[in-house]
């Protein structure tokens, strides 16, 4: 049996135990590029601990930022940049991640301190945004899209590849495929924002197809013995989500026949209307049930904060690994600390580098 502290071994990458840093957007870049923020920030998860650290959504495309201080790894010179800090965060004992994005309709908006919402076009750090329909997300974010073209799909898809081989080339070993979160990915997957009447809309395996064909697409680039995994947003909490979470079903089976490793379990964030039921752990039924009937690992992560739950998750075999956000911010060392909490033998060596474990194993 498992436990959160256990490693955990997918193809060539080994996670030193079940923890992971989900992706969490900074909004400190310029021009997409890491920085110092960015580099102590995500130096001090590996440092503290962490099996993963899978960076923040980074952009495609300079059109695919959420905010106009994302990550982007759209040249060479950002591609660049970022590998020292790829190198510490494997120095430091991690699995460097990255999360590949583009942010489709909710794309040119303020960023969360500074209003969250749609930059008016015409202003400063604002750009025109693109989705599978001209169909707006509503409230803070009232722009209408363009519809994509058929050339649009091909071009979004051909800088996901480059974005994707950039990562490849600086050493990511654990690449996540941004589909959930009412982004461009999930634009298409969702009836919501997809009313297309080409190949791509319409059918759940039309409104699907820019999904697949974006994994089959990276897949020849990725290596296998790396992890291939995608965040896709299985529930929308809004119309018909059981039809939603078959779909979703059917096409992780498909992605898996077409080499997906791995799947982060989330939701769809595509309506302002979604009414969201946050409590403790709420999503882990449905990474339960991606285990089950898809045969996929999986994590998810939202609202899961406690030790012994984390645990338990994985002992449970009910997840392979927890993704966690908000804990880290709170406490970049919290693997010690729920080492120590569960009563892990070794918590301070097993989760911390010898100049912080040599003093804190005999401390209380
Ligand atoms: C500051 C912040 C930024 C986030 N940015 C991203 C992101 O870039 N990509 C993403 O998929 N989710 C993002 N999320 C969601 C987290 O990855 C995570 O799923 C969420 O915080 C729930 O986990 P938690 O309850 O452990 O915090 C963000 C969350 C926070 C708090």
């Amino acid at each position: 049996m498992p436990a959160l502290f256990d490693s955990y071994k997918l193809n060539g990458v080994t996670l030193r135990n079940r923890l992971a840093v989900s992706p969490m957007c900074q909004y400190q870049a310029h021009d997409g590029m890491v920085n110092d923020w960015h580099r102590v920030h995500y130096e001090s998860f590996a440092r503290g601990g962490a099996g993963a650290v899978i960076m923040e959504a980074t952009a495609v495309a300079p059109e695919g930022r959420i905010t106009w201080a994302d990550l982007g790894l759209w040249n060479d010179a950002q591609a660049e940049a970022m590998q020292p800090i790829v190198q510490s965060i494997a120095k430091w004992g991690a699995a460097p991640g990255i999360q590949i994005a583009h942010a489709g309709r909710k794309a040119s908006a303020n960023r969360p301190w500074e209003g969250d919402d749609h930059i008016p076009l015409g202003e400063p750090n604002s750009w025109e945004t693109i989705a599978p329909s001209p169909l707006a997300f509503g409230a803070s974010l009232p722009r209408v899209p363009r519809e994509m073209t058929l050339e649009d799909i091909a071009r979004v898809q051909s800088d996901t590849v480059k974005a994707v081989t950039r990562a490849r080339d600086i050493g990511i070993q654990w690449l996540q495929l941004h589909m959930a979160h009412g982004y461009l990915a999930q634009n298409f997957f969702s009836p919501i924002s997809n009313q297309r009447t080409d190949k791509y809309g319409g059918s759940p395996e039309n409104r699907s197809r820019y999904l697949l064909e974006t994994l089959i697409a990276v897949r020849k680039v990725w290596p296998a013995d790396r992890v291939l995994s995608v965040r896709l947003g299985l529930i929308e909490f809004f119309g018909d989500d059981d039809a939603m979470l078959d779909q979703a079903l059917t096409l992780l089976n498909s992605m898996k026949n077409e080499g997906l490793d791995f799947v982060d379990v989330s939701m769809g964030f595509n309506t302002p209307e979604a009414n969201i039921p946050w409590a403790p752990n709420f999503l882990a039924p449905v990474a339960e049930k991606v285990r089950t009937s898809t045969g996929l690992p999986a994590s998810t992560s939202w609202y899961i904060s406690d030790a012994a739950t984390a645990d338990a998750l994985i002992r449970e075999e009910k997840l392979d690994v927890v993704t966690m956000g908000r804990p880290f911010l709170s406490d970049p060392h919290w693997p010690y600390h729920a080492a120590k909490t569960i009563g892990v033998k070794n918590a301070a060596k097993l989760t911390l580098p010898s100049p912080y474990a040599h003093w804190l194993a005999r401390y209380r």
